[in-house]
């Protein structure tokens, strides 16, 4: 039997934080037995937010370096960058003809960023966000795409601009579908919902179990519970939360402690790095042999690009085709 086709990517910042890693990258690693793979470094995309393009290459890098340290196998999914095939470029400009201005006005997660950000001039290009977003995902005919809550209204928008160039055209491509993250996003240090690294509030993946110990240190916890023996609420504990991802086994315990006084939080916060600490220690082993063999991820990559580039150019054969541009 063929195998679904998953397509997803990720906007390369830089070094990945485990929120990445709860909310995504463990998900990816689980779907690659059973699904053929396609996992995008979204270096297009970044500029709809910063045009500052000093680090983007040694960003995408390291992002790279993350994921396959994380356990995505690079002889079950093909990596690539958006930007080194360029299709992407074209397909987006096909699909732009395909959504109204309005429509991408509407779009609640650009809303979103444009008040978190303080935007108040929004681009042409991140207005088309989602057009260059259906465009990755088309191209390669992908039918699932595993991505967080927030990205729920840009599936939505591909699956649009699919129908409508299929209505117009006939059937070139599958209405993709988008798969939930199970568990819910990480809250950052500062007890903020997102960990993110904007917000400077985030444990990365590389980070050594002295700086997890450090970070975690500095953490907000129940304002109620000052001094251990005073009962605290687990329920509003971001350390708590941690506890639930990381130390899945002690987390009653923590719990009733908590509730009763017994535990402090200076210990709590010390089981709570150790856990973390011991839940990437294989990462962190990847992690420097990657580090110390950069020729290699850059084989890997190369290799996605190559293969990438294959399957979107047949694609692109088809689209002419259908619409009398040979
Ligand atoms: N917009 C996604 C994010 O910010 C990244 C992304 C770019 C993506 N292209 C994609 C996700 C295609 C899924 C499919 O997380």
């Amino acid at each position: 039997m063929n195998k679904k086709r998953i397509l997803s990517g990720m906007r390369p910042t830089g070094k990945l934080h485990i929120g990445h890693y709860v909310g995504a990258l463990e998900n990816w690693i689980s779907l690659q037995e059973n699904y053929e793979c396609f996992f995008l470094i979204a270096d297009y995309h970044v500029l709809t937010t910063d045009l500052n393009t000093k680090d983007i290459y040694d960003n995408s890098i390291q992002m790279l370096i993350d994921w396959l340290s994380s356990g995505l196998d690079p002889k079950k999914v093909l990596v690539f960058r958006q930007s080194q095939i360029k299709q992407h470029a074209e397909l987006f400009l096909i699909f732009s003809m395909f959504i109204t201005s309005s429509r991408l006005e509407r779009n609640p997660t650009l809303k979103e960023q444009v008040r978190d950000l303080n935007i108040d001039n929004v681009i042409y290009g991140h207005l088309g966000y989602p057009v260059l977003q259906a465009a990755d995902i088309l191209l390669y005919k992908g039918e699932i795409v595993p991505v967080g809550e927030d990205q729920i209204p840009h599936i939505e928008i591909s699956r649009e601009i699919a129908r409508r160039f299929n209505s117009q055209y006939g059937i070139v491509f599958p209405e993709p579908e988008p798969m939930l993250t199970k568990f819910a996003r990480l809250p950052g240090l500062d007890g903020n919902a997102k960990m993110s690294k904007s917000l400077n509030n985030s444990i990365l993946l590389s980070d050594t179990p002295d700086e997890i110990k450090a970070k975690v240190k500095k953490a907000v916890t129940d304002p109620n519970k000052i001094r251990k023996g005073d009962p605290g609420n687990p329920d509003i504990c971001l350390i708590y939360s941690y506890h639930k991802k990381f130390n899945e086994s002690e987390t009653d315990e923590i719990y009733q402690n908590c509730k009763s006084g017994v535990l402090g939080c200076v210990d709590c916060k010390m089981k709570c790095s150790l856990k973390i600490s011991e839940y990437f220690s294989d990462f962190r082993e990847k992690r420097s042999f990657y580090e110390n063999n950069q020729q290699e991820v850059l084989e890997i990559l190369l290799h996605g690009e190559q293969e990438a580039r294959k399957v979107a150019e047949k694609t692109m054969d088809e689209v002419h085709k259908k619409m009398n541009l040979g």
